[in-house]
């Protein structure tokens, strides 16, 4: 029998430079295959291809054994690939049924039938599990509800592959479940699915098999290891990765960041917790707990009646980001693509954006440090990228990211507020990351960070904190507490 779709020797290069370097791949009907690899790796790019949004330079596709040409994304639609992309492609000014619609609306009489979308958009949400409004927009999402809205659309068409490309990177594990009972409904109509992650636990979880991706080369394909992804991880960064959870010798001090009863309407209730120098203290919770909005809160982004936030002790004046920033706060946002780069700047600028002291002599801007200093996180986090002074909208996904994470990285403050730290960061770069993390906190300041990533939470922080529906309902020691026990808590509460 011959596989669904076979990739042979593709190769694509960008203004001379190759991204692609006869890679292949190898999907059968109704399989659920993994596509892993660093961010620039090319996998992005691969897929594109498949979908017919992106044209190969070289190389041959073949659908159930047969060449196809796949020169538009309509020649992708005819044979039944669909793709859920990266950066997410939804009209945000729409509501969640126009969005799913958007291009297939019903009609009566040549009219579109917005009635008939609102009652067979609701019907669809339910039967996918999928806890959304069809009559909200868009807009007023989270970006994981958004991403729930993208997946439901791409499972609504009839398709024989669906390309998701890190559909998982701003779920919550509540959310992943949901994603993975989608992804089995489709395999069971037959429909075999290529899942873009670098989250391997969760590959694991649904995947039978798996291709490599470095630098553009195909480098091992196999069936998905349940448990030891060590080899898997070797292929993808050409190294052994030492302590994935580096160890830190930080000393605990005095409190840095005290909040107390802090309340948002609708978001959360009387919120009071520490956090001391050298502490690094996780926020874990379900998505829409309201962790992201006590962060926010904190940060002068919704600003909350009355001082609610001190900083060593003082009052902290928060009403806006400027005054939280010159109150020694660092928030790095969830959504980092809206809040956090500018993507026609060169990535030099971008990293210095929020310290431009640090680069200014005499008042003038000193280019050369600038460059260095990019160049810098350039090596420290591997961002793949042509030079210090391309344009940020240039790179990768995972690459953008890591330019805001390098700018904020390079700020100084006294309290580091952290988002999803590492979403849609590659496995070499997360422990860099978790690296900094732990230097941050060494240098005597505060860190919390939110992470639906539990292992994570697990091996990066001293102390974490759960938020059930707007509440804290747990301060635990990190050391004393298990996995299970924050799940509890996050769901059921105290
Ligand atoms: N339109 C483009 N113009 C120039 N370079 C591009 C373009 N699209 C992609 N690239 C480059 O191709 C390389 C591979 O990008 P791709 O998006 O395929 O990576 P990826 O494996 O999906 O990474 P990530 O894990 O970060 O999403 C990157 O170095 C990127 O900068
Ligand atoms: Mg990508």
């Amino acid at each position: 029998m011959c596989p669904l779709v076979t990739l042979r020797g593709i190769s694509k290069s960008y203004a001379g430079i190759p991204v692609l370097r006869g890679a292949q791949l190898a999907v059968e009907a109704g399989e659920i295959h993994g596509l892993v690899g660093e961010n620039g790796a090319g996998k992005s790019t691969l897929m594109k291809i498949l979908a017919g949004e992106t044209r190969r330079d070289r190389g041959e596709i073949l659908w159930e054994g047969e060449p196809v040409r796949l020169a538009s994304r309509a020649d992708a639609e005819c044979l039944g690939i669909t793709m859920i992309h990266q950066e997410l492609n939804l009209a945000p000014h729409l509501t969640v049924a126009e969005n799913l619609f958007l291009g297939h609306e019903p009609t009566v009489r040549g009219v579109i039938d917005r009635a008939r979308e609102r009652t067979e958009a609701r019907a669809y949400l339910e039967e996918l599990g999928f806890d959304l409004h069809p009559e909200t927009p868009v807009r007023q999402l989270s970006p994981a509800r958004r991403q729930l809205v993208e997946i439901a659309r791409a499972a609504m068409r009839t398709a024989r592959l669906v390309i998701m490309d890190e559909p998982t990177s701003s779920l919550s594990a509540k959310e992943v479940a949901e994603l993975f009972r989608v992804v089995r409904l489709l395999q069971s109509r037959g429909t075999a699915v290529i899942f873009v992650t670098h989250r391997l636990d969760e590959l694991a979880e649904v995947a039978s098999r798996v291709t490599v991706l470095r630098d553009g080369r195909t480098v091992h394909e196999g069936s998905m290891p349940r448990l030891d992804y060590s080899h898997l991880i070797r292929a993808m960064v050409g190294r052994e990765l030492a302590d994935f959870y580096p160890e830190r010798a930080a000393k605990i001090g005095g409190v840095v960041l005290r909040v107390e009863k802090l309340s948002h309407q609708g978001n959360f209730q009387e919120v009071s917790f520490e956090v001391r120098s050298g502490e690094i203290v996780g926020l874990a919770g379900l998505v829409g707990a309201g962790r992201t909005e006590l962060l926010e809160a904190i940060f002068g982004i919704r600003s909350p009646e009355g001082v609610k936030v001190y900083v060593d002790g003082s009052p902290a004046r928060v009403c806006t980001p400027q005054d939280a920033i010159r109150q020694g706060l660092a928030l790095l946002t969830e959504d980092r693509k809206r809040t956090g780069l500018a993507p026609h700047l060169p990535i030099a600028q971008n990293i210095t954006l929020a310290n431009l002291r640090a680069v200014t002599r005499k008042g003038l801007l000193d280019l050369r440090k600038e460059r260095q200093i990019a160049e810098s996180y350039l090596e420290l986090l591997r961002i793949r990228a042509q030079s210090a002074t391309q344009m940020v909208g240039r790179l990768s996904g995972g690459n953008q990211q890591k330019v805001v994470l390098a700018k904020w990285l390079f700020t100084r403050a006294r309290v580091f507020l952290v988002d999803e730290p590492t979403r849609g960061v590659d496995v070499g770069a997360k422990t860099e990351v978790y690296r900094h993390l732990n230097k941050l906190a060494e240098s005597g300041a505060a860190v919390l960070m939110v992470s639906s990533e539990l292992p994570e939470i697990m091996g990066m922080t001293d102390r974490v904190l759960v938020m059930r529906r707007g509440r804290l309902v747990a301060n635990l020691v990190t050391r004393q507490a298990s996995q299970e026990e924050i799940i509890r808590y996050a769901t059921l509460g105290e």
